[in-house]
């Protein structure tokens, strides 16, 4: 078999990458090429750990297995097939997660000195797609949620705001939703910002699986953004580091994109994680809309029993309808724990090691768990058996000294780029207050920046570092990981 079989027109039931690498791996083929562990023979700890099926089917690219960086075969075809499923003109298939697709986009559209314009709760491979592109940013403070002590979406007057006192804004770059499931008014804003010619592009790392449930929120290409970057792997349900970039081609230079692409791609882009786009695609065609029925009905039944916890609540659609919270992924249950006093960092670590339950993320106050493809009624109960224990044990604790949260609102002095190529120097944490951050600083997930290359250092700031420190946090991409001390811009 080689690419010329599928040159038949193909429909959204095929699965032309995923077929065609099974296919090949079943063949006899003898392989003089890499990758070497040649199959199945090479490694064998390899077949016994990863199955022999997957070590059969990690190839390389090879004119009759088509090639990522100029597509013209099987690739393509389910490339096109992936275009198709998110209504838009054109996707690419990205290897490095949704890093390489948002940097990407970035590069191909923010010039250096261009302004963009974004909230701050961006995920911190857009202040290192600025730092690669030096494009300048212009930060709109996201609505932030006292109670949940977290930032939520943006609201449309403030970008109304921002767009009308710069008028040489190039792009808007928006979450859809955020890592917590809030999604912003985006078809309001995609409508101002076409009339102000602002491209849009979209970080919809957490919504891939949008398009394919009415009862979820709308999806960026629907509402016709220029861009949006898909974690398939996320809540699409490919491979790990599985994303993709989709592209509306009326205002984009597509060639552009495709020669960014393949400047952040390897040239051994994997066949196992782009065949699992194809394979995740497949699945959301034929079962997205059962399964996500599925998923939701689970959601709603997990936040009734969960809301019914004392001190402990659930975010849902009565707390939707807002600015910032347009609309709610109801897949995503951002679990809220202050009212029992102790931080959602604990809890996370309580319902791992007591209870083998592994949730998304941790925070000061909530616990995110997400409700996915595969995901049980089974699981739920586990779940909400665990909350019912935690609430029991904790409900009398001592308030937390830092029961009220504010949202943190660094100022930038210089560009991320600047900031990058500048002189630093290394300070004790307590003597850096208004000196320009040299670093990220950020817990992760969800690698949030608290603050980033170019902003001012704040007490309050340093407060809330010192916060999720005392916290156990998992604090990263800082030089010092005690955080004792910090890099800053030298002055001159
Ligand atoms: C909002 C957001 N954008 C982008 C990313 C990057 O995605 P990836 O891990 O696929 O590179 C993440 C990762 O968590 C994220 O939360």
């Amino acid at each position: 078999m080689n690419i010329e079989n599928y040159s038949v027109e193909l429909n959204e039931y095929d699965m032309p990458l995923l077929q065609g690498l099974k296919d090949y791996s079943d063949r006899h083929i003898a392989c003089f090429d890499v990758p070497g562990h040649v199959k199945n023979r090479g490694v064998k700890v390899l077949n016994e750990f990863l199955g022999e099926n997957l070590m059969k089917m990690d190839i390389n690219s090879s004119p009759y297995m088509d090639n990522v960086s100029k597509p013209n075969g099987i690739i393509k075809k389910a490339q096109d097939l992936l275009a198709k499923a998110y209504d838009c003109d054109k996707a690419f298939f990205v290897t490095n997660g949704t890093t390489q697709a948002i940097q990407a986009m970035i590069l191909s559209i923010i010039n250096p000195k261009d302004k963009i314009l974004l909230p701050r709760n961006i995920h911190k491979s857009v202040i290192n797609a600025l730092i690669l592109s030096g494009g300048e940013p212009v930060y709109i403070q996201p609505e932030f949620d006292e109670c949940l002590g977290i930032s939520l979406n943006v609201s449309y007057l403030s970008v109304k705001n921002e767009l009308e006192k710069n008028s040489d804004i190039k792009a808007i770059f928006l979450l859809n939703p955020t890592y917590y499931g809030a999604c912003c008014d985006l078809e309001k804003i995609i409508d101002l910002c076409k009339k102000h010619s602002v491209l849009v592009l979209v970080d919809e790392a957490h919504g891939a699986h949008f398009p394919f449930h009415d009862d979820l929120p709308p999806s960026a290409m629907k509402l016709e953004a220029d861009m949006a970057a898909v974690s398939m792997h996320k809540t699409g349900g490919a491979l790990t580091q599985a994303s993709a970039l989709l592209v509306n081609e009326e205002n984009i230079d597509v060639e552009k994109v495709s020669q960014t692409l393949n400047m952040l791609q390897s040239t051994s882009a994997s066949y196992l994680l782009m065949s699992s786009i194809d394979g995740a695609r497949y699945n959301l065609i034929n079962n997205g809309r059962s399964q996500l029925s599925k998923v939701l009905n689970i959601s709603k039944y997990a936040k009734y029993r969960i809301n019914k916890i004392p001190g402990i609540k659930v975010i849902g659609h009565n707390n939707c309808g807002r600015e910032g919270l347009n609309f709610l992924d109801e897949t995503k249950l951002c679990i809220n724990v202050k009212d029992l006093n102790v931080t959602g960092f604990k809890v996370y670590d309580i319902l791992y090691q007591n209870f083998d339950i592994q949730v998304e993320l941790g925070d000061l106050h909530n616990v995110l768990a997400l409700i996915s493809l595969g995901t049980t009624k089974g699981d739920v109960d586990r779940l909400i058996n665990a909350l019912e224990i935690i609430s029991k044990k904790y409900k009398n604790s001592a308030v937390l000294e830092f029961s009220s949260l504010k949202p943190i609102n660094p100022t930038v002095k210089i560009s991320p780029r600047d900031a990058y190529y500048s002189e630093k120097e290394i300070l004790n944490i307590d003597n850096s207050i208004n000196r320009i951050c040299g670093e990220n600083i950020m817990a992760y997930p969800p690698g949030i920046p608290i603050i980033s290359p170019g902003e001012i250092i704040t007490k309050e700031i340093l407060d809330y570092i010192k916060i999720l420190k005392n916290s156990n946090a998992y604090l990263t991409d800082m030089h010092d990981k005690e955080l004792n001390t910090i890099l800053v811009i030298k002055e001159r």
